[in-house]
């Protein structure tokens, strides 16, 4: 055997490289319709965890658990916004150290998929994009916009530089590097995709296999030759199905569910969504016996501290803090029984043989709540921002919290008027010389109020507390704050519509620093459930997890120890905050409640068992009020029909365009006589057959919806997601009606149609008629 000297420089340049990294280099790549590892068929089980959503000193722990489940690999985001808070300023440090949790993975010996955005959904806020981008008002996001293009390189080469030394064949564990995310779902731009490509090829991840992940439904929108594809879907749904038009495309593929969601989100205000266990499990043995790698999505969701949370679109559905996810890890770490269920099938492909399961942290209850102190909002007001219009949180440089809009009245509005604020983003208390008058809520697609009579010298205030930024489809700008204007309409014998200027700003940020400089006085009966910061200690012997009770609070931020652990409000479904025992110190801790609509009972206790699904609504979220009832009698169907059976898509084109702002669609019956009606998604089509957006729509009308076994409402057929489906009630007979209020009237030509045709699940519309008019339909 001859040594050249080729050899003896990399022997000798081994010998410098540290310990770890000297790790035998591997391999990863693609074979004939199978993964390869070191050039062997490979299947890929993986576990989605964030490490953002775990604290650090759990995520050994939680590594372990997913071990135990079987799982060979750790699929994780990347979220931009968390390591570059601040334009130019990153940080890799700490809970934000991406790189110590990829270490750990491997150290576990898990491989690890690496998706770093610069876009991630994900229900984190703004879908993972920083909010300071907004600060530049025309920008176009997940486009080639400059600025964008710009600081999303700069972003992919610090990653580059925290973690490009880590794939696959350069020793690390990372074997797949994703490109962008579903980019289906938001635009087609391939030009766009091949950037960020080139990005991250830049970056360092220039050897490692990429992907790009999407939909059955929408991956051809943006697939580039080069990429490997990948399919995204969720529990119960119809896995052949899901990989058909891939393997038409490309039939020598590996196939790989990139996320197979375990469970789903939960939105404030929607029931808490859980998925079956059993129907979770089958899926993923199907995979595993038809070779189909695959991502748990998530297998353990854990939380969404602070003001991480985003919300859904279209429309505003903020998300909950907890991001339990119905996963079969629980928040808190601990196992479920759909843990023990997944962990009993993986193991027949273990010889069953798996490793132990690590010992959950112990949970504690805490009762020695002790609330001295408040600081009244109004008696707290920093010193304002002035300008003659209103401006946004990004314009004044604030990312999250509260802003309190504060404006005189110029004259004398003898009369009841109108407020309309366009657009309040996101929840608006509006006041008037410090007496509340009533909520502008955009939940509720909400953008006025009615004001009483208002003298000359009146102080008004509107206190906005904003939400989650919207991390789905193309909401995603989602400036907070007033967007654009307040103006005032009444009628004096003339109509007067003012423009209201002149406008003191409040910045009220969600930070720790601002609410211990606020004033704090003793808490009396007196100040007792006013709005404001309420302080407070209760001491621990040992740590532990524990759930705080928030059920008694109104709206707002809990900061523990200086950790703001998350948002709570009262309208549920959760209603206690996870407490991760590792931010507790044994003695007196101390905790600061900021509560926007001011506490009804000052009382709180650390539980045992968290409570994720109290909805305490005022209202159903229905789209039927009491007493409505749609007559179609003297109306005149613009198409009627039959749906084709089963799956997929179906599409109907008019005989002639219809012209009308509000649509109704009826179901007369379903495909093998079930019972229920339900839409996954609907779209109406424009006169060169393509879809109208749907931005502006709103359902006016349901006759009936299911919102007591699952969130099954009506606005599930345009909400982009093809998982989430409207359905009737059992019990409930055909015929069914939605009526939806286009926003204006548009010429339409047809419409495209995603029944719920899931395995177990194959509720299809077979018979149906399709009403278009320009003015409201009876009874409505
Ligand atoms: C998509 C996104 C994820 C997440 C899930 C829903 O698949 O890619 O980031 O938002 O939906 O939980």
């Amino acid at each position: 055997m001859s040594i050249n000297l080729k050899t003896l420089l990399a022997v000798a340049c081994m010998a410098l490289l540290p310990a770890t990294i000297q790790a035998k280099t591997e391999s990863f790549g693609i074979g004939d319709k199978t993964f390869l590892l070191n050039g062997k068929p490979f299947l890929v089980k993986a576990a989605e965890i964030h490490y953002p959503r775990i604290p650090r000193p759990y995520w050994e722990h939680r590594i372990k658990m997913c071990k135990a489940l079987g799982m060979n690999t750790i699929c994780l985001y990347v979220f931009w916004n968390i390591h570059e808070q601040k334009e130019g300023e990153f940080d890799f440090t700490g809970n934000n150290d991406l790189r110590a949790f990829i270490r750990l993975a491997q150290k576990n010996g898990m491989y690890v998929i690496l998706r770093p955005g610069p876009y991630v959904c994900a229900e984190w806020d703004m879908g993972g994009l920083p909010w300071w981008l907004l600060k530049k008002h025309d920008i176009r996001l997940r486009k080639q916009d400059p600025y964008f293009m710009e600081r999303l390189e700069i972003f992919e080469q610090k990653v580059g530089e925290q973690v490009a030394d880590l794939t696959i064949e350069k020793g690390g564990p990372v074997i797949m590097v994703q490109v962008e995310n579903e980019y289906g779902a938001y635009d087609a731009d391939k030009d766009y995709i091949r950037a960020v490509r080139d990005i991250l090829r830049k970056s360092g991840f220039d050897k490692v296999q990429l992907f790009q992940c999407d939909w059955a439904s929408t991956f051809k929108a943006n697939a580039l030759d080069d990429l490997l594809w990948t399919m995204n879907f969720g529990t119960g749904a119809n896995i052949e199905n899901e990989f058909a038009p891939l393997k038409a495309a490309r039939p020598d593929s590996p196939l790989m569910c990139s996320e197979f969601w375990s469970g789903w989100f939960d939105k404030w205000g929607s029931a808490h969504e859980t998925r079956d266990a059993k129907a979770m499990v089958e899926g993923l043995e199907t995979m595993i016996q038809n070779n189909i790698s695959f991502s748990l999505y998530m297998t353990h969701g854990g939380t969404s501290w602070t003001h991480w949370a985003g919300a859904n679109s279209p429309g505003i559905w903020p998300d909950v803090t907890s991001y339990d996810y119905d996963a079969p890890i629980n928040e808190a770490g601990q196992t479920t029984p759909k843990y023990f269920e997944l962990r009993n099938m993986m193991a027949k492909y273990h010889n069953g043989k798996l490793p132990a399961i690590p010992a959950a942290y112990p949970t504690i209850a805490i009762n020695n709540f002790k609330f001295t102190e408040v600081a009244p909002l109004f008696n707290n007001l920093p010193k304002p921002v002035k300008s003659t219009s209103v401006k946004s949180y990004e314009d004044l440089d604030m990312g999250w919290g509260c802003m309190l809009y504060r404006t005189t009245i110029k004259q004398d509005v003898g009369v009841e008027s109108v407020l309309r604020v366009t657009e309040a983003h996101d929840y608006a208390q509006v006041f008037l010389n410090g007496k509340y008058i009533g909520t502008i809520n955009r939940m509720h697609q909400e953008t006025t109020l009615v004001m009483p009579a208002m003298k000359k010298g009146d102080v008004l205030d509107i206190y906005i507390d904003a939400f989650g930024r919207i991390n789905f489809g193309s909401g995603i700008k989602d400036r907070k704050g007033i967007s654009e204007k307040v103006e005032l309409y009444y009628e004096n014998g003339d109509i007067v519509n003012i423009e209201l200027k002149n406008w003191e700003h409040y910045l009220l940020p969600d930070d720790y620093e601002s609410q211990t400089e606020t004033d704090y006085v003793p808490l009396t009966a007196a100040n007792t459930g006013v709005r404001g910061n309420y302080r407070g200690t209760f001491t621990v012997n040992k740590p532990g997890d524990t759930f705080i009770d928030m059920s008694t609070w109104g709206k707002g931020q809990v900061y523990v120890n200086g950790h703001a652990i998350g948002r709570f409000w009262s309208i549920g479904p959760q209603q206690t905050l996870y407490m991760p025992g590792c931010w507790l110190k044994k003695g007196v801790n101390e905790i600061i409640v900021t509560d926007v609509l001011g506490p009804h009972e000052v009382k709180m206790e650390g539980k045992k068992e968290p409570v994720l699904d109290v909805l305490r609504l005022e209202a159903p979220a229905t789209h039927r009020t009491e007493g409505q009832s749609l007559d179609l009698s003297n109306e005149k169907a613009v198409s009627e029909g039959t749906l084709t059976e089963g799956n997929g898509w179906k599409e109907v084109k008019f005989d002639q365009p219809a012209d009308g702002r509000f649509v109704c669609i009826e179901a007369l019956n379903s495909h093998w006589d079930r019972e229920y009606a339900c839409i996954a998604e609907f779209y109406l089509l424009d006169e060169d057959g393509k879809r109208l957006s749907r931005e502006t729509w709103k359902v006016v009308y349901a006759d009936d919806e299911d919102v007591k076994t699952g969130n099954k409402s009506a606005d599930k057929i345009f909400d982009l997601q093809e998982s989430t489906y409207w359905s009737t009630n059992s019990g409930v007979p055909f015929p069914h009606t939605i009526v939806l209020d286009l926003g204006q009237s548009k010429r339409i030509s047809g419409f495209q149609i995603l029944p719920r045709v899931e395995q177990g699940a194959p509720e299809a519309i077979k018979d149906y008629r399709m009403y278009v008019k320009r003015t409201q339909f009876k009874g409505i």
